[in-house]
């Protein structure tokens, strides 16, 4: 099989780390961004963790230069995401900018300079947004815009690259089970049908990355079979 090289944001915890124990077994080597690895990530020729922050835009910019030269990327997964919650006037300015610079602006850049590769190995972007792109979200409007617009990118570059043999595709995931909510007032309910894990994503990933070649799957959503959340005791914010 021909070495298959992969671009993952936010490979270091919740999804996008189930997502980069997964890709191997589809025989990627995963280049995997992130800012803190957990210590026990296995080391793996086919796992290449990357230290950088993404709002840091100009040093992305020069390190996926590099790496480009060192590899044909067939895959792109802008998984990296960052989510601040509460009533809109009462949201700093300064997370404003990280969620629309780690939500949508890094996927729109990440895509720009890997479009070429992507367009030679005829490969695949999958961006992972959320339910959140297509309701309307109070308490989430600036987060919550920030996917409508992921998901909008998503659609319309499909429409412009499928006729290269590029697929892109969103997927929508509902409440999952990570790290994500540290800076939220609620948090997945604890039973199990009430939120999906991480390996369920990286499930749907799978689904994209194996459908037949001719079959373009651009748009999956995730529920879970119960709607609930928690909310978490004032003194644990
Ligand atoms: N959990 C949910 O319920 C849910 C639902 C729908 C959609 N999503 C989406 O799923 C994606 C993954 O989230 P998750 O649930 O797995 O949350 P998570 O465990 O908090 O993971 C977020 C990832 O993004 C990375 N990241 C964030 N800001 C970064 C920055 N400035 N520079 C580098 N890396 C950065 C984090 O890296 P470090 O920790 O190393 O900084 C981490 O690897 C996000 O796009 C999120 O919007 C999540």
């Amino acid at each position: 099989m021909e070495p298959r090289y992969a671009l993952l944001t936010g490979a270091s915890s919740g999804i996008g780390l189930a997502i980069a124990h997964m890709l191997p077994q589809l025989g990627y080597t995963v280049c995997g961004i992130g800012r803190s690895f957990p210590q026990d990530i296995p080391s793996s020729p086919s796992f290449l963790p990357i230290c950088l922050d993404l709002t840091r835009t100009g040093e992305l910019a020069a390190r996926v230069r590099e790496l480009r030269r060192e590899m044909p990327f067939s895959l792109l997964i802008n998984n990296a995401g960052v989510g601040y919650f509460g009533l809109h006037e009462e949201l700093n300015p300064a997370k404003i900018h990280e969620m629309t610079t780690v939500n949508l602006e890094v996927p729109m850049l990440l895509t720009h300079l890997l479009l070429r590769d992507l367009k030679k190995e005829k490969g695949m972007i999958i961006n992972i947004s959320s339910v959140t792109a297509k309701q309307s979200s109070p308490h989430g409007c600036a987060y919550g815009a920030t996917k409508a617009a992921l998901s909008a990118f998503s659609a319309s570059l499909f429409d412009e690259v499928r006729k290269y043999g590029v697929r892109a595709a969103a997927i929508h995931p509902d409440m999952t089970r990570t790290r994500f909510y540290r800076n939220a007032d609620f948090t997945a309910d604890p039973a199990q049908d009430a939120s999906l894990s991480p390996q369920d994503v990286a499930s749907a990933v799978r689904f994209l990355l194996t459908a037949p070649p001719d079959c373009a799957v651009t748009d999956i959503t995730l529920r879970p079979q119960k709607h609930r959340i928690q909310r978490k005791p004032q003194n644990n914010l």
